[in-house]
């Protein structure tokens, strides 16, 4: 146990308290946080006072005759205390202790005249402009917390089942994915780079002696260390400078890439539904109360939705029967439905919600929609991919086999017109002691939004990256 000079709000709300005997009724504690509401009369005060531990506010009763007026008067909506007293059984409704204060301090005032968060009720889109203050807000403080369940969680199951974290790097000179245009790296002076003979310009003098740009993607290099440790995962940043400004899409988003050697579709299919089942359950059993502030305000099927993952197997169905299902559906889809064509989150979503009423992955693509790097099946026309399709959100795990292959490897490289040289560290694994292996990748973000029943991912990260957002 740290010991520190304060107890928090979920500590005294809790009644366990720090020392784990109990900050219990009787005595004294001291609370620091920011007053989310004050009320009360000449005789008394009543302020609201959160710490970010819990959603749940702590009660400071502040007799008015025992602090000066002036004190009393600068304590408003988001000014920062530090309160001193007794915890007492509370006489109101609404909550089981508080605090009977003895002394006040104020860290920090917030002037109600420009506060921004002076009055409650907000719209999500207003918060994005104030994002540097909305942690502050109840919702942001569930959404924060959830994240970070989520994030400890997944970082638990793979170090339960025998995963190693890999750590693979954020500047990259290959393109893993193709998925997408990318960030470029460089430390040219842009308004006028050196050039070659040709007029081009002439990466050999940029730091690295190369083009670089921000990954994609840590599958590549998360490869190799599957054909060395076996089972690893990644868990970092990856960027994609595509313009879709859609309530799913970041230009940064953080991704988990698990990559195990051996593993067939079936086994990554397994790992997938496992893996997704245990963080949900995970959520439901370790951030009730966020979750049901959550369900409250923005979401009345939260739970039971989340419930239904974890309750239900997820359908597993090939790519050429979902685009049968698809177009025998009646469904009129914004975007064409034909065997070739991608799918679109409408079409995912049709599946999931209104077909089947269950998670589906989805497996064996058509090769010309996927990444070069999955494995082809027998027929020369499907790889080994599979996607996993969620309600509300429609693709949140993308993954595959690999093709171990050197000889199908490279000649698909060269159809794609990529270049071997690029890649010669990634096709020697394929001379060396290849080995089949799979993975997939699922967006962190997608995830939350998932589990937070929000509805916009640029309200599930702290600080989101879309088009022409960059400020804080
Ligand atoms: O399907 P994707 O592009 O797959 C890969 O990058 C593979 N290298 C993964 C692998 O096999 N190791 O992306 C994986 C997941 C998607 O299913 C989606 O959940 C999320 O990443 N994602 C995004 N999330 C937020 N914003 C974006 N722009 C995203 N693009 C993909
Ligand atoms: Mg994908």
């Amino acid at each position: 146990m740290i010991r520190t000079t304060r107890t928090t709000v979920a500590e005294a709300l809790g009644g366990g308290g720090k020392d784990g005997k109990g900050n219990g009724v009787g005595e004294e504690v001291t609370i620091k946080g920011w007053v989310r509401t004050k009320r009360g009369n000449k005789n008394v005060a009543f302020i609201a006072l959160n710490d970010g531990s819990t959603i749940n506010n702590i009660q400071i009763v502040a007799d008015a005759t025992a602090f000066p007026e002036e004190l009393l008067a600068r304590i408003t909506t988001g000014a920062c205390i530090r309160a001193t007293g007794t915890l007492v059984d509370s006489q109101g409704a609404g909550q089981s202790v508080e605090v009977q204060a003895r002394e006040i301090d104020i860290y920090g005032e917030a002037d109600p005249a420009d506060y921004p968060l002076q009055k409650k009720g907000h719209s999500l889109e207003f918060l994005r402009e104030i994002a540097y203050l909305r942690p502050r807000t109840n919702t942001f403080g569930a959404v924060l917390r959830v994240r970070h369940a989520m994030a400890y969680a997944i970082h638990k199951y793979f170090n339960d089942n025998g995963f190693y974290y890999l750590h693979t790097p954020l500047i990259t000179a290959s393109d893993a994915e193709g998925a997408g245009a990318m960030f470029q790296v460089t430390t040219l002076d842009v308004s006028a780079p050196p050039r070659t003979e040709e007029g081009k310009v002439d990466y050999s003098q940029d730091f690295f002696g190369k083009h670089t740009s921000l990954t994609v993607s840590g599958q590549l290099e998360g490869e190799l260390g599957a054909l060395a440790l076996g089972q690893i995962y990644t868990f970092g940043p990856t960027f994609r400078a595509e313009n879709s400004n859609t309530p799913r899409h970041l230009a940064e988003f953080w991704m988990i890439e698990p990559e195990v050697a051996f593993y067939e579709l079936e086994d990554d299919m397994n790992l997938a539904e496992d893996f997704l089942k245990y963080l949900i359950r995970y959520a439901l059993e370790n951030c009730a109360d966020d979750l049901a502030f959550l369900e409250k305000m923005y979401d009345e099927e939260l739970t039971a939705r989340l419930r239904g993952i974890v309750e239900n197997d997820f359908v597993r169905l090939d790519y050429t029967e979902g685009i049968e299902i698809l177009k025998a559906s009646g469904q009129k889809f914004e975007f064409p439905v034909a065997w070739g064509l991608d799918l679109q989150s409408e079409h995912e979503r049709y599946l999931v919600e209104k077909h089947f009423k269950k998670p589906v992955i989805l497996v064996n693509y058509p090769a010309s929609i996927k990444a070069f790097y999955m494995k082809q099946n027998e027929d020369g026309k499907t790889v080994q991919a599979m996607d996993v399709l969620f309600p509300r959100i429609g693709e949140i795990i993308g993954g595959s086999v690999r093709e171990e292959s050197y000889a199908k490897l490279k000649a698909k490289i060269d159809a794609e017109g990529m270049d071997e040289k690029e890649l010669w560290w990634y096709m020697d694994t394929r001379r060396w002691g290849s080995a089949p292996h799979a993975g997939f990748g699922l967006g962190f973000e997608r995830l939350i939004l998932f589990v937070t029943g929000m509805a916009n991912i640029r309200d599930v990260i702290p600080f989101p990256r879309t088009p022409k957002n960059a400020e804080f």
